[in-house]
């Protein structure tokens, strides 16, 4: 067996066996195959797709790439979820703190954003001293004595996946269905939890564009959950346009905690981060019925149970629990810039991967792995699609670490709204459930 007959084999349309999967996947890990067979092997396996066992086999080899996480110590029924990846995708520090303050147990390790999408533990550094890295028995003792713990991956979690995403990233493979199944499915399967939920974006914003597209990805998310014998469910969701009204590190910290202190009632984020945890509150059996679950999620965020969660979370990982009532606290950019209606109409649609670009060029994101992000600044959008716009009004605000990167970001954000003088139908936030 050599990379070079697995590679053509891949290239001409071939099945792969799970010994020449493991050959590919195990050689790369360990440094014994290089980049340039691994790129021209991802790229085979974008253009000529995988079987579903193939995707299975790919999943498996890069769970066995590194240590699993045990989480077998801690009692209760133990929950994780993850995002797809998108643009102002914060549902994680909600569901995180309402589904803890239900009784589950949330030992969620998260990744960081690249590209035009944001990562939880980029978030979470923005709230000053939070410590995303633990030990694994920090992590674990944390989850019993609160219900929740949210840290970045320890080392070596499907220590494939880090290699091979990274080469993903930079050789136009990473929007094929079985890499990010198995990119997705082996970090979840090597972390441990009983119950997964994963929320499948599809839409601009997502790597995912179309409804079908984003259907075939959750099959292939659920169907390797379940065959390795976890309760599985994705939930499948637009992002056509962001979730948050806030864009950048901090601005979506500061949103998320003005959800659990009861403000912003209408937002796109609160709804559904109370429906993503509904979901885990039914699949973790508390109850058979949806309403009741959604109940259970509501009860959370009004009673402010959620947000004493929240409060717990941040004083056992060292982060400024005064800065869940004190906004300010939290980094602030020095420059705002409004962009303001310059007509009637309705907001037809949002290009997102370009709020996203800009963003990240605001210093929200990194291009490569190795830059360094600014917290503070980032986008907030006032209009969502479909709303009534008049002329003068405030659309969006800009926060920017200087003008001339504010005044440029605003040229960006006014060409990727479209403003349409007919009325708009509004599109549901959930769009399909397998
Ligand atoms: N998120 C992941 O963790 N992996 C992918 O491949 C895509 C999104």
């Amino acid at each position: 067996m050599t990379p070079y007959d697995i590679i053509m084999k891949k290239r001409d349309g071939g099945v792969l066996s799970k010994d020449e999967i493991e050959y590919m996947v195990f050689g790369y890990t360990k440094g014994l195959i290089p980049d340039y067979q691994m790129s021209a092997f991802l790229m085979a396996v974008f253009i000529k797709g995988m079987t579903d066992e193939e995707t299975k086999n790919i999943t498996v080899a890069m769970t066995e790439s590194g240590d699993k996480v045990d989480l077998s110590s801690i009692d209760g029924i133990k929950v994780d979820k993850h995002s797809t990846g998108g643009v102002g995708d914060t549902t994680t520090l909600l569901i995180g703190p309402i589904v803890a303050a239900v009784g589950l147990k949330f030992a969620k390790m998260s990744g960081r954003g690249l590209g035009h999408t944001g990562g939880t533990i980029d978030k979470l550094e923005s709230i000053p001293g939070y410590r995303t890295s633990l030990s694994e028995s920090e992590f674990i003792e944390q989850v019993k004595r609160i219900g929740l713990s949210v840290i970045s991956s320890t080392g070596d979690i499907a220590p494939a996946d880090k290699k091979m995403y990274a080469l993903r990233d930079v050789t136009a493979t990473v929007d094929s269905i079985p890499l990010i199944a198995g990119s997705i499915m082996s970090k979840k399967l090597a972390s441990g939890a009983d119950v997964i939920l994963l929320d499948v974006k599809a839409g601009g914003g997502a790597f995912m564009k179309t409804l079908p597209e984003a259907f075939k990805l959750a099959e292939a998310l659920v169907d390797i959950g379940r065959l390795a014998g976890k309760k599985t469910r994705a939930v499948i969701t637009d992002m056509d346009q962001p979730l948050n009204t806030h864009i950048g590190n901090a601005l979506e910290v500061k949103e998320v905690f003005e959800i659990l202190s009861g403000k912003r009632k209408d937002s796109a984020l609160r709804e559904i981060s109370v429906a993503l945890s509904a979901h885990l509150i039914v699949m973790a059996g508390l109850t058979e019925s949806f309403e009741d679950a959604l109940a259970m999620a509501e009860d959370a965020l009004e009673s402010g149970k959620a947000k004493e969660k929240m409060r717990e979370l941040l004083e056992a990982q060292a982060g400024s629990s005064e800065a869940l009532d004190n906004l300010s606290l939290l980094p602030q950019a020095p420059i705002v810039k409004s962009l303001k209606a310059e007509s009637d109409g309705y907001l037809k649609s949002i290009d997102v991967l370009e709020l996203g670009i800009a963003a990240r060029d605001l210093g929200a994101g990194r291009l490569t792995k190795e830059d360094t992000i600014d917290p503070s600044v980032g986008l907030i959008l006032y209009k969502r699609v479909g709303d009534k716009i008049n002329k003068g009004d405030l659309i969006a605000d800009v926060h920017a670490s200087c003008e001339d990167l504010g005044n440029k970001v605003l040229d960006r954000l006014r060409n990727s709204l479209t403003i349409s003088d007919c009325e708009v139908k509004r599109k549901p936030l959930i769009l399909g459930v397998v």
